[in-house]
């Protein structure tokens, strides 16, 4: 069955090296031969109506929601907030006059969600559970749900949960903005850069024995490590960062990288690992010149650049995709550093100490 491991040493391994097949699934269930996207119209009649979507999410459902933002905005035109369901329940914000509300949860039953999912229902806003296990809690209790078929994640730390989570937002995104006529939405060709990306993320599983030469060379026995970036790069970071410091227990952050000078850059010293990602062409070259301040000061700098962004030297080379959906390539060989880091320092990658896969107490 989906569940077992086959051939695979960890079931996070397996979990990495399907997301290529997620993305062709989903494209074959949410779009339709001539390229539009299958999603309920009363779904998209209820998202037409809000002027603004809350995502609130826990993990690195939240680090998907960050990923969403971008879409939503940049796509389809609406505001959008991202809120850490833990935080969103006891300290809500000021809510615009037409909220929607999108609780992103691969599991369907994290309990801080599902307490912000019961105070939204108290006011009859409208809510869509985009999770990947069908009839889980959050997606009974939400007005609307859309499934990820990404086929049950069993490791601990999320994987193909996050990358179909954006590729779902992506084409909600597109169905959302072609509905408020906006042709950012329509020149979007949502299935043609999904596939992209499956071709993508292939290339980059296949070459995963470069990703563990370099996990071996900056990660085995750190006792901290950066991940920085810039706009969608930050997003991407913050994943990357949580991954690593799950399985391998370094002491990780993902930083927005020109925030560094402004505290964080004291902990850099002789040898730390910094990983650099760079995907975005507004920023690009500003992350460089901060890779460089932290090279000043001692740090390993290992470069993930896109192809069309690369310089010389740049150790790892994503494929390119449309810009906004770069997380979903680079996030990648961040996924597979972390897998060896924490084989090479004698862990079980799938069961992390002290972490659950579905939290489902406060
Ligand atoms: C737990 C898991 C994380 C996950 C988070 C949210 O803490 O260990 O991997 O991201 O819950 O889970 P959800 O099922 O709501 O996406």
């Amino acid at each position: 069955s989906a569940a077992e491991k086959g051939a695979y040493p960890y079931y996070m391994l397996k979990e990495i090296d399907e997301q290529p097949a997620v993305m062709r699934k989903l494209i074959e269930h949410y779009v339709a031969h001539d390229g539009s996207v299958k999603i309920d119209t009363q779904i998209l009649q209820s998202l037409q109506q809000a002027d603004r979507i809350y995502i609130v999410a826990a993990g690195t459902s939240y680090h998907a929601g960050l990923v969403g933002k971008e879409l939503f905005e940049k796509i389809a035109q609406i505001p959008t907030e991202v809120h850490l369901a833990s935080e969103f329940g006891y300290n809500p914000p000021l809510l615009s006059k037409k909220p929607f509300f999108i609780l992103l949860s691969q599991s369907g039953e994290t309990a801080d969600s599902r307490q912000v999912l019961t105070q939204i229902n108290a006011h009859h806003y409208p809510s869509l559970t985009i999770t990947n296990v069908e009839n889980s809690t959050l997606s009974r209790e939400a007005t609307y749900t859309l499934l990820l078929y990404a086929g049950p994640e069993i490791a601990v730390a999320s994987t193909k949960a996050y990358t179909a989570q954006i590729a779902v937002e992506a084409l909600v995104a597109k169905a959302l903005g072609e509905l408020r006529g906006f042709t950012t939405a329509r020149n979007f060709a949502v299935a043609k850069e999904l596939t992209t990306v499956a071709n993508g993320m292939q290339a980059l599983v296949d070459g995963k024995k470069k990703i563990e030469k370099i996990a071996a060379e900056i990660l085995k026995t750190t006792r901290n490590a950066f991940y920085i970036g810039r706009a969608i790069d930050y997003d991407i970071v913050q994943e990357a960062a949580l991954k690593l410091k799950e399985v391998s227990y370094i002491q990780t952050e993902g930083f927005a990288s020109g925030e560094l000078k402004h505290g964080t850059i004291a902990l850099i010293e002789e040898g730390t690992p910094v990983v650099a990602v760079i995907t975005d062409a507004n920023t690009a070259k500003h992350t460089r010149s901060n890779a460089q301040e932290v090279i000043a000061r001692g740090a390993r700098v290992i470069y993930i650049a896109s192809h069309s962004l690369a310089a010389v030297g740049d150790q790892i080379i994503l494929p390119d995709v449309h810009p906004l959906l770069t997380p979903l390539v680079a996030i990648v060989p961040c996924q597979l550093l972390a897998y060896y880091a924490s084989l090479q320092r004698g862990y079980d990658v799938d069961k992390p100490r002290n972490l659950a896969k579905s939290v489902t107490v406060e």
